[in-house]
């Protein structure tokens, strides 16, 4: 059977000081916990491809693997296994580096792909994807960090057997639940225990928690995927309490940011999927990270949705809103000319000040039709993003300009969207429906977070958020739904 192990992760540290380390073949006995002793056969320096390093595990297993090819200047090499004790056919994995933010950390990238006997194909790529992948992971940062005499985070043998105890402890915590849906008094703060985390979970104490227009559809009935009783919320940033088995690369301690198509995010305390985590860097607050769903919901907008070339006119709708005013920034930071739909003269000013050219003050969605005409002297936008649903479609496509794209990303009363594919033909406009959770099943475009993050941290993009006690939910909620908020709103648990 064809088996394929892909696995990311952040190294704190810069690209050159990580790629340092891994470029030397034979380095892996310096970092790595599962090896024991490594060597390049003929005396080869360690960066030949070609040569072949022999190597023994602590379990005293023998390999031998061939480097194929190195690159320093895209930090990457790939190599195969040339003799394995275990049935690993036709293994070839590669390594590639990437920097991610202006704060200096790197994404690696680490996949192989092999044939393995079907009974025993799953328990290789589980011994491949961890014991080899994840623990290089910890161990290539407890190698850099002994390096600079940073304070290590604990080995997570140290750090589990510390926690034994805690781990079966319920810990007492408060969360929203909605009983029934309903306006925003349906939200009641309870009294909850939250268990210790499962397999491949952490535990978080939560410090920001964003409030995400999907949550009062949640909270209304009107959106599947929240069950009653249930608490709203699908993403939030935190410090992790403790880790469950089989968690790699997190440690207690770490402050993270995650979002979840599963919801029940407003509470102080929740276990989430490590998978799910993604550490905060230094220079990004806690209430900054709680723009992770919007800010990459706004980055795959630009560049997976739709590429729309610097110069491009972009129309957002609401861009006074959470996602608005970090999509019209990043456009804007784009060389994109952005206009967008507001319903006060105010939150016109606001966007005006956050990227947005040509803010339009709209009585209704529709309304916008003449004044973008006027904008663009009659050419249309290239790309429009919408959030009303089927209110003000045909007027969005009405809009659009030859090969022009509208990406339908919501809507705020769950109505049905009729749409005639003969209007697109008119002038070969395309419509998308995007859903940011399916993006985020792929860890490989986790490099959006860490895009939006280095944006945050370069002040390229300049959150406004406003935050509420976690207690006051509904206050939060009731203020977008009557329209009465500008940026993102955030609920602080404690506060
Ligand atoms: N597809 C995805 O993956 C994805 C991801 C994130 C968000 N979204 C969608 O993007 C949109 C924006 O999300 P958000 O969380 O950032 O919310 P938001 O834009 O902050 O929502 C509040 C704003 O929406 C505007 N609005 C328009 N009609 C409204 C109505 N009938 N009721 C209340 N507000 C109305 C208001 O701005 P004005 O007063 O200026 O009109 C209001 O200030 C939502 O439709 C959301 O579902 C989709």
């Amino acid at each position: 059977m064809k088996v394929s192990v892909i696995r990311s992760a952040v190294i704190d540290a810069r690209i050159d000081e990580v790629w340092a380390a891994l470029r030397d073949f034979k380095s892996h006995d310096r970092w790595h916990p599962a090896v024991a002793r490594s060597r390049m056969e003929n005396d080869l320096d360690g960066d030949v491809v070609g040569g072949v390093r022999r190597f023994s595990l602590t379990d005293g297993a023998e390999f031998r693997e061939q480097l194929l090819r190195l690159s320093d200047r895209e930090h990457t090499f790939s190599y195969c296994i040339l003799d394995s004790p275990l049935p690993l056919f036709d293994y070839v994995a590669t390594v590639r580096l990437r920097p991610v933010t202006d704060g200096g950390l790197t994404f690696w990238d680490w996949r192989s792909q092999f044939r393995a006997p079907d009974h025993r194909a799953a328990e290789l790529e589980k011994m491949v994807g961890q014991k080899i992948y994840e623990d290089g992971f910890s161990g290539l940062r407890r190698f850099l960090a002994e390096k600079e005499g940073r304070p290590q985070l604990p080995g997570h043998k140290e750090a589990t057997a510390a926690l034994a105890t805690a781990r079966d402890e319920h810990l007492p915590s408060k969360a929203l639940v909605v009983a029934s849906a309903g306006g925003p008094e349906v939200m009641t703060l309870g009294d909850v225990t939250v268990p210790a985390p499962g397999p491949r979970q952490v535990r978080i104490r939560q410090t920001a928690i964003a409030v995400n227009y999907i949550d009062i559809q949640h909270r209304r009935g009107i959106l599947a995927g929240f069950d009653l009783p249930g608490t709203p919320g699908v993403e939030g940033v935190g410090v992790i309490i403790d880790v469950g088995d089989q968690v790699n690369g997190l440690f207690p301690g770490d402050r993270v940011a995650y979002m979840s198509r599963k919801p029940g995010s407003y509470a102080e305390i929740r276990c989430v999927n490590a998978d799910a985590c993604i550490p905060v860097p230094a220079g990004v607050s806690d209430i900054d990270a709680s723009t992770l769903l919007k800010g990459v919901t706004a980055g795959l907008l630009l560049s997976r949705v739709f590429r729309a070339a610097p110069g491009a006119t972009i129309l957002i709708q609401a861009v006074a809103g959470g996602l608005g005013h970090l999509l019209s920034q990043w456009a804007k930071s784009m060389g994109l000319k952005v206009i967008g739909t507001v319903s006060t003269a105010n939150k016109a000013k606001f966007s005006r000040d956050r990227g947005c050219d040509y803010p339009i003050v709209v009585a209704d969605d529709t309304s916008a039709t003449s004044e973008v005409m006027r904008i663009t002297n009659g050419l249309g936008v290239d790309y429009w993003v919408h959030s009303s649903g089927a209110r003000g479609l045909n007027a969005a496509l009405a809009c659009l300009s030859r090969f022009g794209h509208c990406a339908v990303i919501g809507d705020r009363n769950g109505q049905v969207m009729p749409l005639d594919v003969s209007v697109l033909k008119q002038r070969s406009l395309t419509v998308s429906a995007p859903v940011c959770f399916d993006y985020f099943d792929d860890r490989s475009n986790f490099l959006l977070v860490h895009q939006l993050f280095a944006k945050i941290q370069s002040r390229t993009i300049i959150p406004a958020i406003e935050a509420f006690p976690l207690s006051q939910a509904s206050k939060a909620h009731s203020r977008i739904e009557n329209r009465q908020t500008m940026g993102a709103v955030v609920l602080t648990p404690g506060g």
